[in-house]
């Protein structure tokens, strides 16, 4: 006998939980969305999703999603989530958060009787219409098969990596690595480009290289044609280097790469680059070595289509 196919709800329409939503309702799910401007949700419809009024709605549903900004945030939207009744047999949150707002939110949901699966990404908006996202997930393994099916509609890959938190510290480890190899790549860009080699032809050669990358193919564009519209902000960024340092502290790791870094976001966003990609550390960077760059109007690809 068939048996009902769960229904889904999905907190949080943002860049990323917009185009994560979109790939579980063009894949057939039964998705009821909630997002704090709801305007930016309701273009879901027409991949099938329903858009609901109130949060409170989506405590009827069997599998919750949430992708929100901060571990903040995720303890608002859950806790309106939870005052009343909730029917829902499942949390996954996928919000880049702490370990330990992590930890306080398997509480809260043991409490209720709800499970919970941590399940931080790694892409942005534009890798998840590709098909590429990719998932870390911790808790019950139960609760990571029950997810699956879900998690394999929105994205490539999902690595289970054990109980409880796990997967908050590597996914703060995958962001940390995200800031610094971004410094890095802007560092040596300008300095290519200042000895006299255009940053398209820099790049074709790094792309190739043993040291190319999923990452620098699709940073690629911004860094040539200098297009910056937010992929990532520098204030989120920010925050995953915040959390990273935290975490070194907490198991006494030195992370002398990670903290300089995270000044070199800070003083972007500073001096007013807030409002772009984080990818303008290649600005700064430029700033900083007597530069001003243009973009170079070469056809580049991403590499992700
Ligand atoms: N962008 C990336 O490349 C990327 C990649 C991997 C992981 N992440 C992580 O994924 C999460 C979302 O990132 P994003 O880039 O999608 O951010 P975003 O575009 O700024 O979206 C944030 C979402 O959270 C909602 N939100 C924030 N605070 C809220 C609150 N207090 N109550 C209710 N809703 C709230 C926003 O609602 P409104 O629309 O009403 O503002 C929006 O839907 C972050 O934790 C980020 O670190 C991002």
């Amino acid at each position: 006998m068939p048996t009902k196919k769960p229904s889904i709800g999905w907190i949080g329409t943002g860049r990323m939980g917009y185009e994560m939503a979109a790939r579980l309702a063009k894949g057939g799910a039964d998705v009821l969305v909630w997002n704090r401007t709801r305007e930016k949700a309701e273009p879901l419809k027409k991949y099938g999703a329903r858009v609901a009024e109130d949060l409170s709605e989506l405590a009827t549903r069997d599998i919750v999603f949430c992708m929100v900004s901060t571990w903040k945030d995720v303890k608002q939207v859950v806790s309106k989530l939870l005052k009343g009744t909730a029917k829902t047999k499942l949390l996954i949150e996928c919000s880049s958060i702490s370990l330990e707002g992590s930890a306080e939110l398997r509480q809260i949901l043991q409490s209720k009787k709800i499970s919970y699966l941590a399940a931080p990404v790694s892409g942005n908006a534009k890798v998840i219409k590709a098909g590429k996202l990719s998932f870390v997930c911790s808790g019950p393994k139960k609760a990571f098969v029950l997810a699956r099916p879900y998690l394999d509609l929105m994205g490539k890959n999902s690595s289970y990596v054990g109980e409880g938190e796990l997967a908050r510290i590597v996914k703060i480890c995958h962001n940390v690595f995200l800031g610094v190899v971004t410094q890095s790549l802007a560092e040596i860009t300008v300095l290519a480009q200042k000895a006299g080699v255009p940053r398209h032809a820099f790049l074709d050669f790094m792309n190739q290289s043993v040291m190319g990358s999923t990452f620098t193919r699709y940073k690629t564009p911004a860094f040539v044609n200098l297009d910056f519209k937010v992929t990532f902000t520098p204030q989120l960024l920010r925050k995953d280097m915040d959390l990273g340092l935290d975490a070194g502290r907490r198991f006494e790791v030195p992370m002398p790469l990670a903290s300089a870094a995270r000044d070199l976001i800070q003083s972007m966003i500073g001096q007013g680059w807030t409002e772009q990609d984080f990818a303008t550390l290649l600005l700064q960077q430029a700033g900083a070595s007597g530069i001003k760059l243009k973009p170079e109007n070469v056809e580049v690809g991403d590499g992700l289509s």
